[in-house]
């Protein structure tokens, strides 16, 4: 019995089979780098128009164009990378309906207003590796960074280390939980001897006291540290806060964030600026990227598709292909005159996307490393700029650029809605409240409002369990030769490596199509 190559694939799938071990079977993919992706067989000149010359456009491209594909990639804007962006001295951005602004940070100094760290589990890395890209540990969390929150009882307004509210909790929770296993006061399904080893395990992980109390721990550092002085000699520490305090002050809310498995450490950055991954895919596709094309119209045509773009002058302009693989965001592709079907029309405009801000600030001093003793990580706070990044590079450099604000939904909005030079100042005032320094230092900032930015409008797809149940299935099916890629159609969202992910399903798909000659 003879079988086609497909119908044995989909059989596979259909039983519930791995559709991509069946590929590896056939030799469809090759695995022979562990984690690297890589096609096999012939794509025979078959036309592939990408609209979208951000990470995961760029990746379809390389891949496919590694076996013999011939990709054009149709990109907005005049430089490649989408999201995957980083701003220098001179780069500017005019969002809609805003006014223009102009990068003027000092040469050498560099701020991602979009993607900034990389999960050491995220393919991202793969790509890094293949291309040469060196890496340096982006420090996600630092217990030395702070919280800050307003209005949180007894510790509102007080910038507090992150070890101390950390230590101090778990301190807190461990004595509770030890003292009511020990005196039998909870009911746990574990033998005696389990229990002593439980409120053994809780009397080191809260550094407890032998009688089993919380009464403070060096983990929370010192008001003067341990040095060869005779005084204070071994470190002067202050005394833990309450557990009232610490309830109230609303800190705990902030550790599920870093304790979430795409946060954990250790997270990598490239040097030099995400935009080296962007850089590195634009490199090897100089000649399939034409910068400018803003795309008019999708249309579906005998053999293919038709797509109808505006070049740099404005002028209409149309490219034909085999398929078509469309990277646009969602809120921008639902604008797009298409001959896509209603049922997937429905998906795309039934996907909202985050809203989501980010400034990057110039200071003359890195008072942050020299005053506080921070270098890198995270500090986090209730006010609206919700979080604060110190770079996890050039340290002691002469001057450095914090991330002055990173916000999501209605902070994003509200800030959004100033003027650039009025966000700037509104996260000047706030972040001065955590570091008094900020007026003083200040020199240069350059601010972003994602949901405003021409061509991404919003910073990622962000699915609630209905719009994943309605609408994924129907956004991840190809429409004819139309197949939709990027970090929406990932469970990576918000990602590079949605990006990169969708984009290898989708060249995979296109390339068994073709092998399967259907
Ligand atoms: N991946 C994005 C971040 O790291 C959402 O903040």
């Amino acid at each position: 019995m003879s079988i086609t190559r497909r119908k044995f694939i989909t059989k596979v799938a259909q039983y519930g089979g791995s559709a991509c071990a069946a590929m590896l079977a056939l030799k469809l993919l090759d695995s022979s780098i562990a984690g690297a992706f890589s096609l096999s067989g012939s794509g025979k000149g078959k036309r592939v128009i990408i609209l979208g010359a951000g990470t995961a456009g760029m990746a379809a491209a390389y891949e496919l164009g590694k076996v013999g594909y011939d990709c054009q990639i149709l990109e907005a804007r005049n430089r490649a990378g989408g999201r995957c962006w980083t701003v220098r001295r001179g780069d500017e951005e005019t969002e809609v309906g805003g006014t223009r602004q102009v990068a003027g940070f000092e040469p050498g100094l560099y701020f991602n207003p979009g993607p900034a760290r990389i999960p050491q589990h995220h393919i991202t890395l793969n790509y890094c590796k293949e291309f040469g890209i060196p890496i340096e540990v982006f420090t996600n969390l630092n217990e030395a960074a702070y919280y800050y929150n307003e209005s949180a009882g007894s510790l509102a307004s007080k910038r507090v280390r992150i070890r101390e509210a950390k230590a101090d909790m778990r301190g807190h929770t461990s004595e509770l939980l030890a003292k009511a296993i020990h005196q039998d006061e909870l009911d746990l399904a574990i033998t005696s001897e389990d229990k002593e080893k439980m409120v053994e395990f809780l009397r080191r992980e809260g550094d407890l006291s032998p009688d089993l109390f919380y009464k403070g721990s060096s983990r929370r550092g010192y008001s003067t540290f341990p040095g060869a002085s005779l005084e204070p000699g071994p470190g002067k520490r202050e005394d833990p806060f309450d557990l009232k305090a610490l309830i109230q002050s609303g800190f705990g809310n902030y550790f599920s964030s870093e304790y979430s498995i795409d946060q954990q450490m250790t997270m990598f950055e490239p040097v030099g600026g995400i935009d080296q991954i962007a850089k590195a895919f634009e490199q090897r596709l100089s000649d399939k990227i034409t910068y400018g094309a803003e795309v008019k119209e999708i249309r579906k045509t005998a053999n293919g598709v038709r797509i109808t773009y505006a070049d740099r002058t404005g002028r209409l302009r149309q490219v034909t292909g085999d398929f078509c693989i469309c990277t646009i965001p969602l809120p921008v592709l639902k604008g797009i005159p298409s001959d896509l079907s209603p049922q997937l029309k429905e998906a795309i405009a039934g996907v909202t996307y985050a809203q989501t801000g980010k400034s990057g600030l110039q200071f003359a001093r890195r008072f942050w490393e020299d005053d506080d003793r921070i270098f890198g990580g995270i500090t986090r706070t209730n006010l609206n700029i919700t979080q604060i990044f110190y770079p996890s590079h050039n340290y002691y450099a002469k001057k450095g650029i914090l991330v002055g604000h990173y916000n999501f939904e209605e902070k994003a909005v509200e800030m959004g809605n100033l003027a650039p030079a009025a966000r700037i100042e509104r996260a000047l005032y706030e972040g001065s409240k955590i570091h008094p320094q900020y007026p003083k230092e200040f020199e240069t900032g350059f601010a972003v409002a994602w949901h405003k930015i021409r061509y991404s409008l919003g910073g990622w797809a962000s699915y609630t369990s209905t719009t994943r149940e309605r609408y994924y299935p129907t956004l991840n099916q190809p429409d004819g030769p139309i197949y939709l890629a990027g970090e929406h159609l990932s469970y990576l969202t918000g990602w590079i490596a949605g990006a990169l992910e969708s984009a290898q399903k989708v060249a995979t798909a296109i390339h068994r199509q073709v092998l399967s000659g259907t």
